[in-house]
């Protein structure tokens, strides 16, 4: 069975990625498990700390990226080929990790973005560019434990073509004021497409990150999560917080040439990331 997870918050900057990266190479590595990762951020940035450049400008020329599928939408074109677009054996690790895998992300996406709503004629649903994203994946996402989709801050069309394909998904957020500030936003949201597009998805917590323990801000935020988590207003806050780390940093870059997890993240956030996939595999399995 296939489990999909959205990894959302509508304010950049808070570790979307990070998160989005370590989860599926520590699922991969070290739980044995068969992953997707798809880029919808027109950023790139996962794209590019799990790829060679050069490879990924070549697809990208090509129409081998998550651009072409909605392009494909607006220009009524079919150029999309997902077997040419799924990168095998992603990551800076060696020479990459095996049964990690990544539907890389375009510049190009932005451009695209805007005129996506020209498309959708009737509310969210229905023929609208929403579904795409399930249907170019219908022959393949079952060869996957996991699909973990690293979205854009915002819940616009490509956003919710994510979220229309998931089961969960994850909040990373700094226990700051300005990270924390959107989600009951998301979670209205998500709930209300939820309801509209008739799927089945659920959050599956708030993933504390980037945490300075002598912070007192830090520490006062996060009592005030939980206390929202107690009270039924928010969902669970996991027990594993990632503290900010200027290794994790330095490890992103694709060139780092790093050996091993422990190596690219140091023994600290190797721990915690073991803890916090363990934590998802209870709730999601
Ligand atoms: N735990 C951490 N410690 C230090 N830096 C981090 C940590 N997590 C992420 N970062 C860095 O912070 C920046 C923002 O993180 P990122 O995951 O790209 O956020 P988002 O995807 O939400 O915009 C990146 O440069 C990333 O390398
Ligand atoms: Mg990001």
């Amino acid at each position: 069975m296939t489990h999909v997870i959205s990894i959302i918050n509508l304010k950049g900057g808070v570790g979307k990625t990070q998160t989005t990266i370590a989860l599926s190479e520590f699922l991969a590595a070290n739980y044995n498990k068969k992953v997707l990762i798809i880029d919808l951020d027109p950023q790139t940035n996962a794209t590019v700390s799990l790829m060679d450049e050069n490879r990924w400008l070549e697809q990208d020329k090509k129409g081998n990226t998550v651009f072409q599928l909605f392009s494909d939408k607006v220009y009524n074109t079919k150029l999309f080929n997902i077997d040419n677009s799924i990168v095998k054996n992603v990551s800076n690790i060696d020479s990459g990790i095996k049964n990690l895998d990544l539907l890389p992300s375009s510049l190009r996406l932005i451009d695209i973005q805007d005129k996506l709503p020209l498309v959708s004629n009737s509310g969210y649903f229905i023929k609208t560019p929403i579904t795409i994203l399930k249907e170019s994946l219908a022959n393949v996402i079952t060869n996957y434990d996991y699909v973990i989709i690293d979205c854009p801050p915002n819940l616009g069309l490509i956003t919710l073509s994510g979220i229309f394909i998931s089961d969960y998904y994850l909040i990373p957020t700094i226990p700051d004021i300005l990270s924390t500030y959107g989600i009951p936003q998301i979670l209205t949201r998500i709930n209300a497409f939820k309801n509209d597009a008739g799927i089945n998805i659920r959050p599956l917590g708030i993933v504390i990150s980037m945490f300075r323990s002598n912070n007192r801000l830090h520490n006062s935020i996060v009592e005030s999560l939980k206390y929202k988590e107690r009270k039924g207003d928010y969902p669970r806050i996991f027990d594993t917080y990632i503290p900010l780390s200027v290794k994790i940093s330095e490890a992103a870059e694709y060139q780092a040439g790093v050996k091993t997890l422990p190596q690219k993240y140091g023994y600290e956030l190797y721990d915690r990331y073991n803890h916090l996939v363990e934590e998802v595999l209870k709730y999601v399995e």
